[in-house]
């Protein structure tokens, strides 16, 4: 499927968005890398063709899939802006946050994944939860010997064949892990945190 067409937001250009928005630049996607602090990406706008940098909302206006790569506690501010909009939004984050003790401590979503309820804020999105578990050093080094597994979740299925072919021009291997409630799994701590597998081994996992 040629899903080239599509133009590639990235929302968060921290380690995750930087990475991932790289990649999709290298493989031939148009990518906006949203910052607050454009001037901070210019070296990395530089390295890149047809990469561009802007505001958030520069970014959503800009892009028919946003890659939403921001720390959980600044989303309620990109919620609002993303209300109401018609965008396919892959979303890497994950519910936690930074203790006055340099811990990582989890949002309580009463057992709901930040993936499902990410969906309900915005219904008219489709959301599909990806790469949460992955950590950026994993993205960016990759694998000798075999592209990494990814799964991904969502509820629309109709989205699966530009999802999967999205996720494979980056060198990753997709696989459909199921709707959004059970995103809990590939997100932070879930079963799949940061386990590194081959597509074939990833399968294996599903029927043990
Ligand atoms: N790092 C990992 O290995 C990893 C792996 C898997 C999933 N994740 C998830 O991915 C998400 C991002 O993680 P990260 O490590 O990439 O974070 P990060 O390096 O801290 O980057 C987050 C970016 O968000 C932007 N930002 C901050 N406040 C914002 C706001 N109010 N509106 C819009 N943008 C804002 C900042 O960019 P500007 O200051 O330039 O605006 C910042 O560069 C998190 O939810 C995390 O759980 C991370």
């Amino acid at each position: 499927m040629e899903t080239r067409t599509y133009k590639i937001g990235i929302i968060g250009s921290g380690d995750m968005g930087c990475q991932l928005g790289r990649l999709w630049s290298k493989a031939g996607y148009e990518v906006m890398f949203s910052s607050r602090n454009p001037e901070s990406l210019q070296s990395l706008i530089d390295d890149l063709k047809d990469a561009q940098v802007g505001a958030v909302e520069d970014t959503i206006d800009f892009a028919d899939i946003i890659i939403l790569a921001i720390n959980y506690g600044t989303l309620e501010q990109v919620i609002q802006k993303l209300d109401g909009k018609q965008k396919i939004i892959i979303d890497l984050t994950n519910p936690v946050y930074w203790t006055a003790n340099k811990t990582l401590a989890k949002v309580n979503l009463n057992g709901k994944s930040a993936g499902e309820e990410l969906q309900s804020r915005l219904p008219r999105a489709t959301v599909i939860k990806a790469f949460s578990s992955h950590y950026a050093a994993s993205l960016q080094e990759g694998h000798s010997d075999y592209p990494i597994a990814v799964f991904y979740t969502t509820d629309d299925t109709a989205n699966t064949k530009l999802v999967e072919a999205l996720i494979t021009s980056i060198g990753f291997a997709p696989i459909y892990y199921g709707e959004l409630n059970r995103s809990l799994d590939i997100e932070l701590y879930g079963k799949y945190s940061n386990k590194i597998m081959s597509k074939e081994e990833a399968i294996a996992t599903l029927v043990q």
